[in-house]
């Protein structure tokens, strides 16, 4: 990651601190902890929310098998122009997440085995973070899995708490991974299966 892609993302939450959440990218440990949360050998449909400047989606696509139908969803368009200079296989969708049903129905996928998400979610408002839960129900197939990771100062708030209460409501199984302290701020991973 370039200190260029720093810069920007830097740039992005300042501009908009709710939506981008971070001030810094996430930290190769941390993307790696992510990524290994899913089943590749068997994924045949997976979703990135939240891309950014494409930390994770460059462990996703060492991760992935050349089958496995992938494509990721950024609201921000300087993001995305980042992402789609970057990676020019991948098919990057400037949408909100909340339309991650039609975004699937132009890739062709029914439904999807795992989201990767990299959204903020302790900053959403309650409605935003069930508009994006209910939309992604609507894709998520029975057992799919849903990953995504929080920082730690994001439990204190309210919205990061009322997001991990929401979880138990869409989700049976919610594991946490161990605290990867080298993530500015320290973060860890949720990976839950519907
Ligand atoms: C904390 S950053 C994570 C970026 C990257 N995944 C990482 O880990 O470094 C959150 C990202 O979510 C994006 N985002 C926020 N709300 C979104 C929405 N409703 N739909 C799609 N992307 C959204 C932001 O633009 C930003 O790129």
């Amino acid at each position: 990651m370039s200190s260029r892609h720093h810069k920007s993302f830097l740039k992005q939450f300042v501009s908009q601190p709710n939506s981008v959440g971070a001030i810094a990218p996430s930290s190769t440990l941390l993307c790696q902890e992510i990524v290994n949360a899913i089943d590749w050998s068997t994924a045949q449909a997976v979703v990135e929310y939240g891309p950014g400047t494409g930390v994770v989606t460059q462990q996703i696509l060492k991760a992935k098998r050349d089958e496995t139908n992938f494509c990721a969803i950024e609201l921000n368009t300087h993001f995305a122009e980042i992402l789609k200079q970057r990676f020019t296989s991948v098919s990057i969708h400037v949408d909100s997440v909340a339309n991650v049903k039609d975004v699937c129905e132009h890739e062709g996928i029914e439904q999807v085995d795992a989201v990767i998400s990299g959204l903020p979610w302790a900053s959403f408002k309650d409605e935003d973070q069930n508009e994006y839960l209910d939309a992604m129900m609507s894709v998520l197939k029975p057992g799919g899995h849903f990953v995504t990771f929080a920082y730690l100062q994001g439990l204190l708030l309210p919205a990061g708490k009322r997001f991990r209460h929401k979880l138990d409501h869409y989700f049976t199984d919610i594991g946490k991974s161990r605290i990867i302290w080298r993530n500015l701020p320290p973060a860890f991973v949720y990976r839950c299966r519907r």
